[in-house]
C-alpha cells in the first residue's frame, strides 16, 4: 500500500488529534480536520457526528481517515445523559462517517478508528492481546459497538484498523496531567492495594502508532499500549521518583474519585495489555518502559525539558 499523502482527522482538537496533526504535517503529509461547527480553515471538512451529516464529497481524494472523535470519558460526572453522549458520539459518529464513505466514488484506502483498552473490561493479572474476549461493563460495551460500526466500512473496500488505545501519557492532558498536581504536592500514591495493571503509552508513541496504522496492511485490531504495563503501585512509585516526591500514601478510591472524578474508574480497572499486533508488524516504541518514559515526558527533575 502506498503512503497516504492526505489524511483526514476527526477529533482533531483533542489531546491525541492535535498531536497527530502536528506530527503528520512534520512528516510532509497534508491534514484535513473534520470539524464540528463552522470550519475555520479552507481545508476543514464539516460534520455533525450525531446529527448524521458530513460533507461527504470533501472526503473524496483523502487517502486515509483517523477517527478519534468522541465525548470525553475523563471529564464530567457520568450521569445517564453523559453516558448516552459517550456512547452516541462514538456509535452514531462512526456510523455517520461510514455512511458518507458509502455515498462517494473515490474512497479513502484506510480508516484508522480509535477504540480503547476499555474493550477488555476489568481483567486482573490476565495478559490480554487482540484476540482476548471483550469485557461486559459500560466502556467495554461502548468499545464493541464503536468498533463494529467502524468495521462496516470494510465491505466498501476501505481497510479498517481498530486502534485500542491505552492510557495516553502526556503532561499536556489526559490522566497524567490530572495526577501531576497531586503527586507534585507529595500527596500521590497507589490506589487501594495498587495491584491493578495500568496499560499506558506515551503521546508521541500513540501518534507514531496511528501514523504507522495509516500506511499498514490488514483490517485487524491493534492494541496501542507500550509493551510493559505496570501495576498501579509501581506506576505511582515511578512517578514519585521522577518528581522527587514521596508517593507512598495509599489513596482510597473515594478520595481519588473526589479529586479526579470519573476517570478514577478507568484508572482502577485492571488491564494488562500486550501490543501483540504492533510487535508482529515490527513497530518500534520510542518509550517502551515507564521510568524512562516519565523521565522523557517530565524531565529528570519533574520539570519538562
Ligand atoms: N487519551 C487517552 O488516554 C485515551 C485512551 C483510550 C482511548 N482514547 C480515545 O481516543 C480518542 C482521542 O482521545 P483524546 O484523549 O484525544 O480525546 P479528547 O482530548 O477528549 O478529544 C476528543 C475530541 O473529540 C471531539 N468531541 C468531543 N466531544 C464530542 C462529541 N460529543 N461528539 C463528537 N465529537 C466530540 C472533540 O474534537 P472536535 O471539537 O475537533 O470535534 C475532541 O477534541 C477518544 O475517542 C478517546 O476515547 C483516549
Amino acid at each position: 500500500m502506498g503512503r497516504a499523502a492526505t489524511v483526514a482527522i476527526t477529533g482533531a482538537s483533542g489531546l491525541v488529534g492535535s498531536a497527530l496533526e502536528r506530527h503528520l504535517v512534520s512528516q510532509g503529509r497534508t491534514v484535513r480536520r473534520v470539524v464540528r461547527g463552522a470550519p475555520q480553515r479552507e481545508t476543514d471538512i464539516a460534520w455533525d457526528p450525531t446529527g448524521g451529516t458530513v460533507d461527504a464529497s470533501a472526503l473524496e481524494g483523502v487517502d486515509a481517515i483517523v477517527h478519534l472523535a468522541g465525548e470525553s470519558v475523563a471529564e464530567g460526572r457520568w450521569t445517564a445523559e453523559k453516558k448516552r453522549r459517550i456512547r452516541e458520539s462514538r456509535v452514531l459518529g462512526t456510523r455517520t462517517l461510514v455512511e458518507a464513505l458509502g455515498s462517494i466514488e473515490r474512497r479513502p484506502r484506510s480508516l484508522v478508528s480509535a477504540s480503547a483498552i476499555g474493550y477488555y473490561g476489568d481483567r486482573g493479572d490476565e495478559w490480554l492481546d487482540e484476540r482476548s474476549a471483550p469485557g461486559a461493563d459500560f466502556l467495554a460495551e461502548v468499545c464493541q459497538a464503536w468498533e463494529s460500526e467502524a468495521q462496516a466500512a470494510e465491505p466498501l473496500g476501505v481497510r479498517v484498523a481498530r486502534a485500542r488505545i491505552g492510557i495516553v501519557l502526556s503532561p499536556e492532558g489526559g490522566a497524567l496531567a490530572k495526577l501531576l498536581p497531586l503527586f507534585r504536592l507529595g500527596a500521590g500514591g497507589p490506589v487501594a492495594d495498587g495491584r491493578h495493571f495500568m496499560s499506558w503509552i506515551t503521546l508521541r508513541d500513540v501518534v507514531r502508532a496511528l501514523e504507522w496504522l495509516v500506511d499498514s496492511e490488514g483490517s485487524i485490531a491493534h492494541n496501542l499500549v507500550a509493551p510493559a504495563p505496570e501495576r498501579n503501585a509501581d506506576f505511582s512509585r515511578a512517578l514519585g521518583r521522577v518528581l522527587r516526591r514521596p508517593a507512598l500514601l495509599p489513596a482510597p478510591r473515594f478520595a481519588l474519585r473526589a479529586v479526579l472524578g470519573e476517570v478514577t474508574g478507568v484508572l482502577v480497572s485492571s488491564q494488562r495489555v500486550h501490543p501483540s499486533a504492533l510487535a508482529a508488524g515490527g513497530f518500534e516504541f520510542l518509550d517502551p518502559t515507564l521510568p524512562a518514559a516519565l523521565g522523557a515526558l517530565l524531565g529528570s527533575t519533574g520539570v519538562r525539558p
